[in-house]
């Protein structure tokens, strides 16, 4: 049995990823948000396995108190995983700073005020496992997201450099570089053969996690296209529209 805690917990990803550990017979501990979201996802699962907290991972300088209550609840930690983040309006980021800075708080900044207490618990512990959600707008920018993808790009380099110094303390950091998937993030996007589904994509998150990988694309076929991408000279990139989305 593990103590997992998933922060971010109702994201259709996430919350596919908890059904999983609950069928392990893990002990878990949600975080999310929206309470009417969180209480959905958890009013039929079992007290005795489930507890669930609300929080604004945006009000930053909570989420040290928040991870600390949220181990206790647990009585531990083994695994975590941060999965929340949000798109934001990208062409109001090209003019509001307030637009491009509520961008970058969500997907990088807060990401970063709950590792520090959770890397540090987990190196005192001497064992665990941090899963933390990315994307593959990350590895190149691009015109119609690269406010998020200039985000998740941090976190990837934060990711590498945590992974090292976490390495000898026996904590493994898995990077998961997503895909597109069909979610509530992605409402209105067109949909292609290349999204992702939750149920697929959480399976693939936890194998990842379980096997302490590194740096993982999922679903995996985006580790042969991503190379491409961000390989493509500049001036080339910019006059092919299916890679540069323009
Ligand atoms: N869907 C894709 O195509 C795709 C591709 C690559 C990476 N990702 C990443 O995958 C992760 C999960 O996204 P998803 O696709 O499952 O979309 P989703 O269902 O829309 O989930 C996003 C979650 O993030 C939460 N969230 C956003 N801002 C928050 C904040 N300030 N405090 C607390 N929670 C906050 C949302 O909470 P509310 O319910 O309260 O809004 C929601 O639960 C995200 O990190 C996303 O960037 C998604």
């Amino acid at each position: 049995m593990q103590r997992v805690l998933i922060l971010g917990a109702s994201s259709a990803i996430a919350a596919e990823v908890a059904q999983i550990h609950l069928r392990r017979g893990d002990r878990l501990h949600l975080v999310a948000r929206n309470p009417e979201k969180l209480s959905r996802l958890t009013q039929d699962w079992p007290s005795e396995s489930v507890s669930s907290q609300v929080a604004d991972f945006s009000e930053l300088h909570e989420n040290a108190e928040l991870t600390r209550r949220a181990i206790a609840t647990l009585g531990g930690l083994d695994t975590v995983l941060i999965a929340h983040g949000e798109l934001g309006d990208q062409l109001a980021s090209e003019h509001s700073f307030d637009a491009a800075a509520a961008t970058l708080v969500v997907n990088f900044t807060s990401v970063v005020s709950l590792l520090i207490p959770l890397a540090n618990q987990l190196a005192a512990a001497g064992s665990g496992r941090i899963g933390v959600i990315t994307s593959v707008a990350g590895d190149r920018g691009r015109p119609r997201n690269y406010t998020y993808g200039a985000a998740k790009a941090g976190l990837n380099v934060y990711l590498q450099g945590l992974r090292t110094r976490l390495h000898p303390a026996g904590v493994s950091v898995t990077t998961l570089k997503l895909g597109p998937v069909d979610t509530p993030m992605t409402r209105d996007h067109q949909k292609h053969v290349l999204f992702g589904k939750p149920a697929k994509v959480a399976r693939a998150i936890v194998r990842a996690m379980d096997a302490g990988g590194g740096e993982v694309y999922v679903p995996s076929f985006w580790g042969a296209i991503m190379p491409i991408v961000q390989h493509t000279p500049e001036r080339l990139f910019q006059r092919l529209p299916f890679l540069s989305g323009r």
